[in-house]
């Protein structure tokens, strides 16, 4: 099994403004690890982590894919940026984390390139006008169906995966998972797999997978 990363150097204060890893990133980190063999022999050269928070995910994704690939992350809060640094030195894995709404600046120059991308979105149903309310909400709210930040970024996948590259994406029930599986597939003609599902509390987490084939 391996390891959580080094989160030591995080402490509650860091936690006020930046999202501290729950359930749904454990379900998203299960699922990289159970895909493991599947990761390595892609052998990834980028990793992507969309709204990174901590750090955690993209740390631990290194464990897997190993030195010879590099790390970018985003997030729209710039606390996010500097805490997923420090956490990228904590845990002595190179990362350049980029404050961002989403994956804005990456295309032209990452077309067709990025091996694996990951996003844990905010997923929580809210009000649209919620969504970026403070920096702690914008980890969290997710506006009508909680879909409003995660089908903004759909589009952009196909665009950036490499070919045989792939993209986990967390959901709950409340965003219709069936829908985006349906988009995914047919505008974007991506293959789908449902890698986990756990229940947390009320919530239904699922971990989806699409593949650019
Ligand atoms: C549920 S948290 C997940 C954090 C971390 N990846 C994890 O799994 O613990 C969602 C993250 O997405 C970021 N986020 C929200 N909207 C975003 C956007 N438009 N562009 C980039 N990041 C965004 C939030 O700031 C937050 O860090």
């Amino acid at each position: 099994m391996l390891p959580t990363p080094d989160l030591s150097h995080l402490t509650s204060k860091d936690y006020r403004n930046v999202y501290e890893p729950a359930e749904d990133t454990f379900l998203l980190l299960d699922s990289l690890e159970e895909d493991q063999e599947y990761i390595k022999q892609l052998k990834p050269k980028i990793c992507l982590e969309i709204g990174s928070g901590s750090g955690c995910v993209i740390t631990f994704l290194e464990q897997i894919v190993g030195k010879n690939s590099v790390y970018l992350t985003t997030d729209i809060n710039p606390e996010a940026a500097k805490i997923t640094q420090r956490t990228g030195k904590q845990n002595k894995v190179k990362i350049d984390a980029i404050n961002t709404d989403l994956v804005n600046g990456l295309l032209p120059r990452l077309e067709n390139s990025v091996d694996i991308i990951c996003f844990n979105p905010p997923y929580v149903v809210t009000e649209t006008e919620d969504i970026n309310s403070s920096l702690i909400a914008a980890s969290w709210a997710g506006g009508i169906n909680g879909r409003e930040v995660t089908d903004r970024i759909l589009p952009f996948i196909p665009k950036l995966l490499s070919p045989g590259g792939s993209f986990y994406l967390l959901l709950i029930q409340d965003n219709k998972p069936q829908e985006i599986v349906d988009i995914m597939e047919s505008q974007y003609n991506l293959k789908y797999q449902l890698v986990k599902k756990r229940r947390a509390g009320r919530e239904q987490q699922y971990v989806l997978k699409f593949s650019k084939i």
